[in-house]
C-alpha cells in the first residue's frame, strides 16, 4: 500500500531526444501524482518542442555542477536519454549519479540495422567523413550539428545541403552550401523528393538510431546513394534500456519502492 503523504519523488531525465520527451509525459501521466519530473535539455535548440513537467535549459557545469545539482534540488533518480552521440553527458551522468549515491538508468537507442543494400562507409568521426568524402560525392547531405561543419571547411568543390532545426546563427563554414530548416520525424517521400531537388549523391549522418531520421537512410537506399556514417559511442556502464517501455519498466520498480531493481 503505497503511503499518500510520502513525498514525491524527484526525476531528473537529462533530455533533448524524443524517447526523454516520451519518457516525460509517460511519467506525468501515470505517476504525476508521486514523481516531479524534470527534463534536462542541452539548450541545443531554440524551440525545444512543448514538454509536461519542469523544464530546465544548460550545461550543469561538469561532473561537480550535476552533483551539486542532484544534491540541491534533492533528486531522487536520473534517466540519462540524452543522445546517442551526447557521450561527454552520459559519461557525467554516471559519475555524477554514482558520486551522489542516485540511481541512474541510462535509455541507449538501438543503432539502425544495416540492409545489404546499404552502400554505408563507416568512419570514427566528422573529420573522419571529411577525408573520405571526397571519394564519395560531390553533392553531400550533411545531418551532423553546427560544432561539426568545420571539419569539411576544406572541401571547397563539395556542394553541402545542411538541414537544422533553427537557422544557423553564423554562417556556416563552407564554400558552397544551402540550408534547409526542419525538424523530424521525415517521411521517406520528404526525403526522396529533397534528395531528388538538390541532386544529392552522398550523406553523412551521425549512427543515431530511432525512427525519426531513419527515412533518409531509406531513401538513400531506393537512390542506391552512399552514406559516410559516423559510428556511434558505446553506453556507459550500469543499467540499460533498448526502449522507452523498459525505461518506464525500471522507473515503476524505483517508484515503487523495490530498492533490487535501483541498485548502483
Ligand atoms: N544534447 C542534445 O540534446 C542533442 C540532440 C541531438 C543531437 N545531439 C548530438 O550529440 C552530440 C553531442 O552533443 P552535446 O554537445 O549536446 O553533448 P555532449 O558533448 O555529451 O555534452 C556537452 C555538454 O553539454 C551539456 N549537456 C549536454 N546534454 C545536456 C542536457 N541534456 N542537459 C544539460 N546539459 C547538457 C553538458 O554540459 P556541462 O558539462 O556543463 O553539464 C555536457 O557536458 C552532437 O554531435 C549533437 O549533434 C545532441
Amino acid at each position: 500500500m503505497q503511503d499518500p503523504d510520502a513525498p514525491a519523488i524527484r526525476l531528473l531525465i537529462l533530455g533533448g531526444t524524443t524517447e526523454a520527451a516520451a519518457i516525460a509525459r509517460a511519467v506525468v501521466a501515470t505517476h504525476g501524482h508521486r514523481v516531479t519530473v524534470i527534463s534536462s535539455l542541452a539548450g541545443r535548440t531554440e524551440r525545444p518542442g512543448p514538454l509536461p513537467g519542469e523544464v530546465r535549459i544548460g550545461g550543469f557545469g561538469g561532473v561537480e555542477g550535476l552533483v551539486a545539482y542532484l544534491q540541491t534540488q534533492a533528486i531522487d533518480v536520473v534517466v540519462d536519454a540524452t543522445h546517442p552521440f551526447a557521450a561527454q553527458m552520459s559519461r557525467h551522468a554516471r559519475i555524477a549519479a554514482a558520486l551522489a549515491n542516485r540511481p541512474r538508468l541510462q535509455l541507449w537507442r538501438p543503432g539502425w540495422p544495416r540492409d545489404p543494400r546499404d552502400r554505408w562507409v563507416e568512419v570514427a568521426d566528422a573529420a573522419g567523413a571529411a577525408a573520405v568524402l571526397p571519394q564519395v560525392g560531390r553533392r553531400v547531405l550533411l545531418t551532423l550539428g553546427r560544432s561539426e561543419l568545420d571539419c569539411f571547411a576544406a572541401l571547397t568543390t563539395t556542394f553541402f545541403l545542411i538541414r537544422s532545426i533553427d537557422p544557423p546563427r553564423t554562417p556556416p563554414p563552407l564554400a558552397q552550401h544551402h540550408v534547409v530548416l526542419g525538424r523530424g520525424p521525415f517521411a521517406l517521400a520528404e526525403e526522396l523528393a529533397l534528395l531528388r531537388h538538390y541532386r544529392i549523391d552522398a550523406l553523412v549522418a551521425k549512427h543515431s538510431g530511432g525512427s525519426a531520421t531513419k527515412a533518409k537512410l531509406d531513401a538513400a537506399r531506393t537512390l542506391d546513394l552512399p552514406v559516410v556514417m559516423i559510428r556511434r559511442p558505446p553506453p556507459e556502464p550500469g543499467h540499460l534500456a533498448l526502449t522507452v517501455d523498459e525505461a518506464l519498466a525500471w522507473l515503476s520498480q524505483v517508484v515503487d519502492g523495490d530498492p533490487s531493481s535501483c541498485a548502483l
